[in-house]
C-alpha cells in the first residue's frame, strides 16, 4: 500500500456543454450554492473546490470507505461551458487527473459535450458520465441526495422507463464516440467501460455515485501517478490573470507538484520573455468555499499540491492563462526561463511561410487549435493569444492567396473596429467556441472555393 502522505488530491475536471449543471453539481458537492449567486447562471471565471476524503466519505454514508481509499480528497474544476477544458494544460498533457463529463438527460449530447469527450479521449484521462437533471423527468418523485438506485427503485414503472430510454441514448452517443459505456452499477471492469450515472444537482440524487466512483477511478488507475515530492519545488498551471483591488494583477493557479512558499523566487509564461517575481502573497480559500470570492480568501505563509490559489506579486502583468508557473532557485532559475520559454513559443507560431492566421482565447485553447490543425495538414502562418483585433485584419487583409486569406478565432471575440475593418475587406473569418466546427466549416468553405 502507497503511503497516504505522499499522494496528492487528484484533480478532477467537470465538463460538459453549457447549461448541462456543471455549477450546480458542485455546489450540491459542497452544499453551497455559488450558482444562485451568479449573473444568470453563467461561471464567469474557473473556480477551484477542494472535497477532503472525510466529507466525501459523510456523503457516502459509509465509514469503512475512509479505510479503502487513500487519496487525500479531490480537487473539482469547474470549467465555464464555453471555457475549453484545454486551459486546464500541463506540460504536454491535460492538467486534470480524471474529469467528470455534464449532459443533461434531457437535452442530450450537444457540441461541447462532444467536444470534451474527444479532448478526454485524446488524453486518455480517466472520466464518469453524469446524465443530469433526472427530477425533471416527469412523474419523478425524489428521494433526497439518495443513492441513484435506492431512487430508481421508487420510481413508477412508466418512469423508469423513460429514463431508461433516455439513458440508453446517452449510451449510444458515447459509443457513436468510440467508447463502451454502461451504468455505472453494471461496471465491473472501469478500465474498458466508461460508467454513466444518472443524477439530479438540484436534489442530490446519485452524487454519493459519482463521489464513489471519482474514488474507485482515483485509486485504481492514478495511485502511481500521485505520488509526489511534497517538499520539492512548486509546478503550477496559471488558470486565470486578474486584476485585484488592492493586489494589483494577480494570478489564480493550480499547484498540482511540489510547494509554494511566500517569498518563493517563480517564473511563468507570457507572449514575450518568461516573467521572474516573487511571490508577495499566497491566498487560499478557505476549505469548501470558491477560489472566486476574495473575502473568504486567507492569507497563508505556504502551500503544497494539489491546491487552487491565488497569488500576488511584482511584474505579473502579461502572464498567460494555461502558461507553467514554476518556483526557481538560483541554481536551477536558467534552466526554467529557457523551459518555459519553449514551452510557450512551441504554441505561440509567428512565421513568414504561408497558412491561415489564428487566435484563441488562452495558450491552451490555442495549443489544442494548433494541434487539431496541424493533424489536418492546415498550414499556419501565425498563432496568437486574444482577441481579433484591427490590426490581425489589417495583416490577414495583405495576404493574396485567398485560402490563406483567412482568420480563424476560438473562444474569441471580434473588436468592433476589427469588426467594421473586416466587412470591408475580402478575408475570409472563422469563429466558433467548438474546435471542430472550426476546422469543418473551413474544410468546407475550401471545397467550395475549388468548385
Ligand atoms: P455554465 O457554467 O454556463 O456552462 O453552466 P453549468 O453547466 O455550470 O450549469 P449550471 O449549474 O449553472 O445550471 C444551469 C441551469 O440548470 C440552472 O438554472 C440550474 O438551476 C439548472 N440545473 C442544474 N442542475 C439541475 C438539475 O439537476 N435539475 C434541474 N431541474 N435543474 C438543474
Ligand atoms: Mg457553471
Amino acid at each position: 500500500m502507497v503511503d497516504k502522505k505522499n499522494l496528492r488530491t487528484p484533480i478532477v475536471s467537470v465538463m460538459g456543454h453549457v447549461d448541462h449543471g456543471k455549477t450546480t453539481l458542485l455546489d450540491k458537492i459542497r452544499g453551497s450554492s455559488v450558482a444562485a449567486g451568479e449573473a444568470g447562471a453563467i461561471t464567469q471565471h474557473i473556480g477551484a473546490t477542494e472535497v477532503p476524503i472525510d466529507v466525501i466519505v459523510e456523503k457516502c454514508g459509509n465509514p469503512s470507505l475512509r479505510e479503502r481509499f487513500v487519496v487525500p480528497g479531490l480537487l473539482f474544476i469547474d470549467t465555464p461551458g464555453h471555457h475549453a477544458f484545454t486551459s486546464l494544460r500541463s506540460r504536454g498533457g491535460a492538467l486534470a487527473d480524471l474529469a467528470i463529463v455534464v449532459v443533461d438527460i434531457n437535452e442530450g449530447f450537444k457540441p461541447q459535450t462532444i467536444e470534451s469527450l474527444q479532448i478526454l479521449k485524446r488524453f486518455k484521462t480517466p472520466f464518469v458520465v453524469v446524465a443530469n437533471k433526472i427530477d425533471r423527468i416527469h412523474g419523478w418523485n425524489p428521494v433526497p441526495n439518495a443513492s441513484f438506485l435506492v431512487s430508481y427503485n421508487k420510481q413508477a414503472e412508466h418512469v423508469q422507463q423513460y429514463l431508461d430510454n433516455k439513458f440508453y441514448e446517452v449510451i449510444g452517443e458515447l459509443f457513436n464516440i468510440g467508447f463502451n459505456a454502461d451504468r455505472y452499477d453494471r461496471i465491473k471492469d472501469f478500465q474498458h467501460t466508461i460508467g454513466v450515472i444518472p443524477i439530479s444537482g438540484h436534489t442530490g440524487e446519485g452524487i454519493s455515485d459519482v463521489l464513489m466512483v471519482l474514488l474507485g477511478l482515483a485509486q485504481k488507475f492514478l495511485e502511481a501517478n500521485l505520488q509526489y515530492d511534497a517538499s520539492g519545488p512548486g509546478v503550477a498551471t496559471v488558470l486565470e490573470v486578474k486584476e485585484e483591488r488592492g493586489l494589483g494583477t494577480t494570478v489564480d493557479l493550480i499547484l498540482y507538484d511540489g510547494m509554494l512558499q511566500k517569498g518563493d523566487t517563480i517564473v511563468l509564461g507570457s507572449l514575450g520573455e518568461p516573467i521572474q517575481t516573487k511571490v508577495r502573497a499566497i491566498l487560499k480559500p478557505r476549505p469548501l468555499s470558491e477560489i472566486k470570492s476574495e473575502e473568504k480568501f486567507q492569507q497563508v505563509d505556504k502551500v503544497i499540491a494539489a491546491v487552487g490559489i491565488k497569488i500576488s506579486a511584482p511584474n505579473l502583468d502579461g502572464a498567460l492563462a494555461g502558461t507553467p508557473l514554476r518556483v526557481a532557485t538560483a541554481e536551477t532559475i536558467d534552466k526554467i526561463v529557457k523551459d518555459i520559454k519553449q514551452e510557450v513559443d512551441a504554441v505561440h507560431i509567428d512565421t513568414d511561410t504561408m497558412g491561415i492566421t489564428i487566435k484563441a482565447d488562452t495558450i491552451g485553447s490555442l495549443e489544442a487549435l494548433v494541434n487539431e490543425l496541424k493533424k489536418e495538414e492546415i498550414a499556419i502562418r501565425k498563432a496568437d493569444v486574444g482577441d481579433i483585433t484591427h490590426r490581425d485584419i489589417v495583416e490577414v487583409s495583405a495576404i493574396e492567396e485567398s485560402q490563406y486569406s483567412v482568420l480563424v478565432g476560438f473562444n474569441v471575440k471580434i473588436l468592433p473596429d476589427a469588426k467594421e475593418k473586416a466587412q470591408l475587406s475580402n478575408i475570409k473569418l472563422f469563429v466558433n467556441d467548438v474546435i471542430y466546427r472550426l476546422i469543418d466549416d473551413y474544410k468546407d468553405w475550401i471545397e467550395e472555393q475549388k468548385e
